[in-house]
């Protein structure tokens, strides 16, 4: 079985669903089958809702609508021969042994000889899985593990029995990598496997701990979060994603599957709050609440936390704490050794829930990699848990735990004053358990900058961004200011880096690791400058942001992109600069300026209005496509994947995109690679001036959304200001002009805006809240 040309999930709810309308994103037809439940007058009632449901689903399910399409919704009852000629069936159903042990007996007396079938379970062994199951589905059997969201986790854990064809472990994980863009992990059939063992261990320390030192769930989050480069839902907040029912039943099967003596079993009941939550209905976020919830009161949203001793509900606030700044500037050392009961509290966390990963050597893993990246790919985490032990330094640590009275893991002991990854002849090694040290190594095809700039010196370097060798002729030029926010220094680095590729590579990438590319221009900036009315400065800022974007646009060689996560604003006008795009398959993309109160000012107007226009074969055309330019602009439209970006030109033919995000840097070098023959930089277009008539135009567009209580009075002033850059100012219909034209009226608007209260107020706010002002 080398291709899957149909899938069959079986189980319609939470993950059944998900796993569905990732198979069809993949381009796969797929059957998915729920039960009929009693007395149900539709009898794919469940099916069919979950697909309706998928289709509302935030962050999208799809990665266009039309997706949907490739399922084919049923019942166990009625449609089980539709799974007959499924290359792979997933089984997805309740974490009940007796009920899959049943579904596994029917399916196999329908499926093909050679299908494939695996459990999506999340704790019971595959030895128990498939007792009393044909020799002929053992061989074709195996766990595929997936997360939840499906599309966006990027986790896949596979375990695989004695009895398992390696031909099935080996296509499903080709499969699961190549197509469904999914980083898989190969387990052993322990409890848990990887990423849950480490992970639900560490949700329970850290309410555990919490709860002890008295701290509340706010403060909590605020440390096992960001400070710890754990995703900012921190613990209670994943709590609350996940279900604190589901989280009580995967708690308590682990342990029951783990042997006596474990740690976990310290932590596994949680705290006392919880079942009485659970009692009163407060199951987490798809419920009515759980450690946090919102609520309406005098009519505005009022977001509340519980108080973890009394067990009522307050006001929610956001915590600032000197422990994690700490972090912030100075690391998780800095973090764990402040002195305070914040530090006390990330020390005791940190402390248990590292040592835990690194006693689970050689049990679940011969070396920390596969450990490191489960946590990394299925929790988010930025670092793995033995990365983490690096980075406060294996010695220091060990003598840390021994005096907190923890046992030193066989595994701490053994690297001793060294560490579990160590450069070497510039590339990166981790330390086995057996001793000795070994190339960490990836699949062909997978690349990551995190290898290269951990083993390896950059060529050229700010603390706003870096230029990597990358080899076969290619730099690539990555960001790393705090969510990659573009600030001049990082375009410094650009024009810098522009000038270097010229002399010694033969094409540039821009590429990070990071979650996102980059959400924009950096606002801090512009606030400061907005407010002290440093207008020259803020000119000359832009001006360069325009210079370095039209320097990618017009070098002597290739410049290719490869974004991932969210490309906003000023982010995203970088890629309208370069050569081609290799985007990953989830890349939010768009120019959010006007929610800012703003206009793209780094040539983005110009460069869509070119896209949108530059094709026009008369005034007509003209016209239409500046109004569209001036529409997606004006309300800030995003597309949330490369599929839905097509329409809107923010994704054009030439770019291409990658399902698995790993595999992103090398699709984008070959890719780069591929252009650098014979490459010619594009001519420099010439702009045909919508005018005055344009202007009225976009202006009655202005007017009739007013009328319809659309628009707020600032959007007003902002869709003005970009109705002006867009048809060329003031100037005849028709009238030619050139880019440069187009972006001095960018940096005019932009300027213009910052100079008004509202968008002062809009950026604040935004920068507060991470939301936008309606003003
Ligand atoms: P769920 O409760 O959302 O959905 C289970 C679905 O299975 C329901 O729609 C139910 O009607 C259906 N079902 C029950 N018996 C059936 C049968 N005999 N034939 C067909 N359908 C049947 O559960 P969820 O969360 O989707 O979990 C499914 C599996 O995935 C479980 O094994 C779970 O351990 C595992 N898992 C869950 C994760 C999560 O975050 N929810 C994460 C990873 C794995």
């Amino acid at each position: 079985m080398d291709e899957i040309k149909k899938a069959a999930v079986i189980g319609a709810g939470t993950m059944g669903s998900g796993i569905a309308s990732h198979l069809a994103n993949a381009g796969v037809p797929v059957v998915l089958l729920d039960i009929v439940p009693e007395g149900a007058n539709n009898r794919n009632v469940i099916a069919e809702g979950a697909v309706r449901k998928l289709l509302k689903t935030l962050p999208p399910a799809f990665m266009q609508r039309s997706n949907a399409e490739l399922i084919t919704s049923g019942n166990v009852d009625d449609h089980l021969e539709l799974i007959a000629d499924a290359d792979w069936i997933a089984e997805a159903v309740v974490e009940r042994l007796d009920v899959k042990h049943a579904l596994y007996k029917k399916i196999d007396a329908v499926r093909k000889a050679d299908a494939m079938v695996s459990s999506n379970t999340s704790t019971i062994p595959l030895s128990m899985l498939t007792e009393g199951m044909s020799e002929a589905l053992r061989k074709n059997f195996c766990i595929t593990h997936f997360f939840n969201p499906v599309r966006y986790m990027r986790l896949l854990e596979i375990v695989s029995g004695p009895d398992t064809r390696a031909e099935t472990t080996d296509a499903l994980t080709r499969f699961c990598d190549l197509r469904l863009g999914k980083g898989v992990v190969p387990c052993r059939d322990t409890p848990g496997f990887l990423a849950n063992r480490v992970g639900v261990y560490a949700l329970q320390v850290g309410i555990v701990e919490a709860a002890e030192a008295g701290l509340t769930v706010e403060e909590a989050d605020a440390l096992m979060g960001r400070p710890m480069g754990i995703p900012k839902t921190g613990v209670f907040g994943l709590y609350d994603l996940i279900g604190l029912d589901l989280m009580v039943d995967v708690a308590s099967s682990l342990e029951s599957a783990l042997p006596e003596g474990d740690a976990f079993h310290q932590v596994a009941a949680g705290i006392p709050l919880i079942s009485k939550m659970i009692d009163e209905g407060y199951n987490g976020n798809k419920g009515k609440g759980g450690f946090y919830r919102q609520r309406d009161t005098d009519g505005e949203r009022v977001r509340e936390a519980i108080d973890l001793k009394s067990g009522e509900y307050r006001p929610s606030g956001r915590p600032v704490l000197d422990a994690a700044l700490a972090a912030e500037r100075n690391g998780l050392r800095a973090l764990v050794t402040h002195e305070d009961k914040f530090g006390r509290f990330a020390w005791r966390v940190l402390a248990k829930t590292l040592s835990y990963a690194a006693s689970l050597l050689p049990e679940v893993a011969d070396d920390p990699l596969p450990v490191d990246e489960a946590m990394k790919l299925g929790y988010s985490w930025a670092k793995g848990p033995f990365e983490m032990i690096d980075d406060l330094e294996p010695a220091w640590f060990r003598r840390n735990i021994l005096a907190e009275g923890f046992a030193v893991p066989e595994a701490l002991k053994r690297v001793g004053d060294s560490s579990f990854y160590r450069a070497k002849n510039g590339r990166l090694e981790r330390f086995t358990f057996s001793g000795k040290y070994a190339a960490v190594t990836r699949a062909p095809g997978v690349m990551r900058l995190g290898d290269i700039s951990r083993a390896r010196s950059p060529v050229a370097s700010n603390p706003a961004a870096s230029l990597w060798d990358i080899g076969d002729g290619v730099a690539c030029l990555e960001f790393h200011t705090k969510a990659n926010a573009l600030s001049p220094e990082s375009m410094a680095l650009v024009a810098e880096s522009l000038e270097i590729v010229g002399r010694e590579f033969k094409a540039l990438l821009f590429y990070n690791d990071a979650p996102h590319f980059s959400v924009g221009f950096n606002l801090e900036f512009a606030l400061s400058a907005a407010k002290g009315k440093a207008w020259a400065r803020l000119d000359r800022a832009l001006d360069a942001f325009q210079s370095a974007c039209l320097g990618c646009r017009y070098a002597p060689f290739p410049v290719v992109a490869a974004p991932a996560g969210m490309s906003l604003g000023g982010g995203f006008e970088v890629l309208l600069h370069c050569d081609a795009l290799q985007a990953h398959a989830n890349s939010n993309m768009g120019l959010v300026e006007t929610l800012v109160g703003l206009v793209p000012s780094g040539g983005g107007c110009k460069q869509m209005l070119y896209r949108w226009t530059g094709d026009a074969n008369n005034m007509e055309e003209l016209f239409q496509g500046a109004l569209e330019t001036f529409a997606i602009i004006g309300m800030g439209k995003t597309a949330s994947s490369p599929l839905e970006a097509m329409p809107l030109r923010l994704f054009t033919e030439r770019d291409r995109f990658s399902m698995n995000r790993d595999r992103l840097l090398a699709e984008a070098k070959s890719r780069a690679l591929d252009l650098a023959d014979n490459y010619s930089p594009p001519q420099k277009p010439e702009f045909t001036a919508p005018g005055r008539k344009g202007l009225n135009a976009m202006h009655r567009v202005l007017d009739d959304l007013d009328n319809k209580g659309i628009t707020t009075p600032h959007d007003l002033v902002v869709g003005r200001h970009l109705a002006r850059v867009l048809c060329g100012g003031d100037r005849d219909t028709g009238e030619k002009l050139s880019e440069d034209d187009i972006l001095a009226l960018e940096r005019e608007a932009f300027i213009a805006l910052c100079d008004t209260a509202e968008t002062v107020a809009r950026i604040e706010h935004m920068l507060s809240t991470g939301r936008p002002l309606r003003n």
